[in-house]
């Protein structure tokens, strides 16, 4: 099996380089800009953020594939390269905006498609999420798992997120939240699926799931929650691909048919 190491401590140098700019900058940022509409924000710190990861990343491994959040933005990148590389210059971009301190970096690399490293970067907390296939996963280098406590939806902190492209609201509809609620402990939207998946490989949440998500906001968070003993799926319980867009389920795994059952995932409805 790959290692990955000299990968792994170039993604941690530059998720950190790039969450020292997050962190100087929050509430000091001035351009704020919209991108598909008035929800989907983006600001000068974005850019520079993933300026930074993403040159950090070309100068080191040159033959690899590198697709960032801002650069791609509506174009296509190829499938199933060799090594490529999944970035998330800031993750959180409304609770930034907002002044809100919960945002990270994501970066995250894939091998022919499946997702083999990720790095998760919380600026504001100094924590920094690592995981390498089949090496587990840690938090500031120490080792951490999902929580295995807990076996029933009644009892689990679930987690869901809002797409900011209005246009994907239609299909978080579909899920009835009321019955979530009704079923769960409890249920959070905190604005960064990175973090949320972070969150779930190291027992802070116990589920979470989002549509319509892109592959630089999950590819890290799932390689994380897989290697902390956890489950991540497509929202009928298929393997989750890195296609354009992703609907995603994570859990601690103990939960994830009963989780399942109750999103009631229909693709036509
Ligand atoms: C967003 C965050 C948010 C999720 C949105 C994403 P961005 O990413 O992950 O939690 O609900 O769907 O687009 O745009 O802040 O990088
Ligand atoms: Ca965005
Ligand atoms: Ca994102
Ligand atoms: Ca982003």
């Amino acid at each position: 099996m790959h290692s990955y190491n000299a990968e792994l401590a170039l993604a941690v140098r530059a998720a950190r380089e790039a969450g020292r700019l997050i962190r100087e900058k929050i509430n000091r940022h001035r351009v704020t800009e919209t991108k598909s509409c008035l929800s989907d924000l983006v600001t000068e710190v974005d850019r520079l953020a993933e300026e930074v990861t993403l040159h950090m990343i070309r100068d080191r491994f040159p033959e690899h594939t590198v697709v960032g959040e801002e650069e791609q933005a509506g174009r296509a990148w190829e499938t199933g390269k060799n090594l490529t590389w999944f970035v998330d210059p800031l993750d959180g971009t409304t609770n930034f905006v907002f002044g809100l301190p919960f945002c990270a970096v994501s970066i995250a690399l894939a091998h022919r498609g499946r997702p083999v490293l990720g790095v998760i970067h919380d600026p504001f907390r100094e924590e920094t999420f690592t995981a390498v296939r089949g090496g587990g996963a840690h938090l500031n280098g120490a080792p951490v798992s999902v929580d295995r406590a807990i076996c029933t939806l009644d009892r689990s902190l679930l987690v869901t997120g809002y797409p900011g492209n209005a246009a994907m609201r239609p299909r978080m509809h579909r899920v009835d939240y009321k019955e979530v609620i009704d079923r769960c402990s409890n249920l959070r939207a905190l604005g960064s699926a990175a973090l949320e998946l972070a969150y779930v490989a190291c027992g802070r949440l116990t589920g979470f799931w989002e549509v319509a998500l892109r592959p630089w906001d999950v590819a890290a968070g799932m390689v994380l929650v897989e290697e902390a003993g956890g489950t991540v799926s497509d929202l009928a319980g298929q393997p989750l691909e890195m296609t354009e867009y992703v609907d995603i389920a994570a859990s601690n795994g103990l939960i994830h048919r009963e989780f399942l059952a109750c999103l009631a995932w229909e693709d036509e409805k």
